[in-house]
């Protein structure tokens, strides 16, 4: 059986503001699409933030808003447990569509605040301008935090150029074993300024908790191949995963991961199944 139990403890790290957050998160996608799962949902990130995994990533796009109201069930009577996270679409990253839509993200969510308002991925909307709206949320106490998200390196080094575009919190792209770019320059340049990524798919969508090259280093651990994916991005520097689990087992294992501590033999044959990448090669994106 691997190791389900709840964390020994749950590591933390530091963003830019100084804040502390979890290096390990829940995400949401694809929540709030059938109501007769909802129960189900809301008792696995219930049971999450019970195991200490209280950072919480949704978006106005997951469901059209559906996400947002299933996380919102979740946090009843503990909002200030939680480290929320949630999303703008490109679509909407104008001066009046952030303002608009982070309104109605708070009323769906049940808050008066989000912790770290994220541009879901760039866009044609001027990138000074959504930062001047996050800035202006900021001061009207509706989010606490801004970041983006899909954000390669030429356009960090575009955004941190602009006027308040130090204040990005992090950047939150596709990385796990399968997906190794980021490692050639963006994790480095995140890193360098204390920018943290946020890992999304740490499991690629439930395909890495099935493969076999995985296993073979799982069984060292009586752990399951999921957990060794994630282990393996929770041991990256800078680095939080935000696995989506809505199956309360999974909850319990991912929690449970975080007690993994991978050899150097283990990291060493994972690099052979996963080679790192040797050249530049664009973000990618889900
Ligand atoms: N910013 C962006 O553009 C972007 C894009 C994609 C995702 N995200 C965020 O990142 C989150 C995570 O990514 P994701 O949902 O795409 O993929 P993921 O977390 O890599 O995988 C989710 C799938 O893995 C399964 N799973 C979770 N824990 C497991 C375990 N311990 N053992 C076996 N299977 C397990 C889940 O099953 P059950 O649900 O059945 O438990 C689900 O089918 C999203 O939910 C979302 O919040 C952001």
């Amino acid at each position: 059986m691997p190791p389900s139990t709840s964390p020994s403890s749950i590591r933390t790290l530091k963003l830019p503001s100084g804040e502390t957050v979890p290096v390990l998160g829940q995400g949401t996608w694809k929540m709030g699409e059938d109501r007769r799962r909802r129960d189900d949902e809301v008792a696995a990130l219930k049971l999450g933030l019970d195991l200490g995994i209280t950072l919480i990533d949704t978006a106005e796009m997951y469901a059209s808003g559906g996400s947002e109201e299933v996380v919102a069930q979740a946090m009843e009577g503990r909002r200030d447990e939680i480290f929320l996270v949630s999303k703008v679409l490109p679509s909407n990253a104008s001066r009046a569509g952030v303002k608009r839509s982070c309104e109605n993200s708070l009323k769906r969510l049940g808050t008066d605040r989000i912790d770290l308002y994220l541009l879901h991925w760039p866009g044609s909307v001027p990138l000074s301008e959504t930062v001047e709206a996050f800035e202006t949320l900021k001061k009207a106490g509706k989010i606490r935090h801004w970041g983006v998200s899909n954000f390669d390196t030429d356009e960090m080094e575009d955004l941190v150029g602009l006027a308040d575009g130090g204040n990005v919190q992090t950047n939150q792209v596709l990385y796990n074993l399968s997906r190794r770019g980021p490692e050639f320059d963006l994790a480095p340049w995140s890193l360098k300024r204390g920018i943290p990524l946020m890992a999304y798919s740490p499991v690629e969508q439930g395909a890495l908790a099935r493969n076999a090259r995985l296993e073979a280093v799982a069984s060292r651990h009586n752990a399951t191949a999921a957990q060794v994916a994630l282990a393996w991005v929770m041991a990256q520097p800078g680095v939080i995963a935000i696995p989506k689990a809505s199956r309360q087992e999974h909850v319990r294992q991912n929690a449970a991961a975080l007690d993994i501590s991978l050899t150097a033999q283990d990291f060493a044959d994972l690099d052979r199944a996963f080679p790192p990448p040797t050249r530049k090669r664009g973000l990618e994106m889900i």
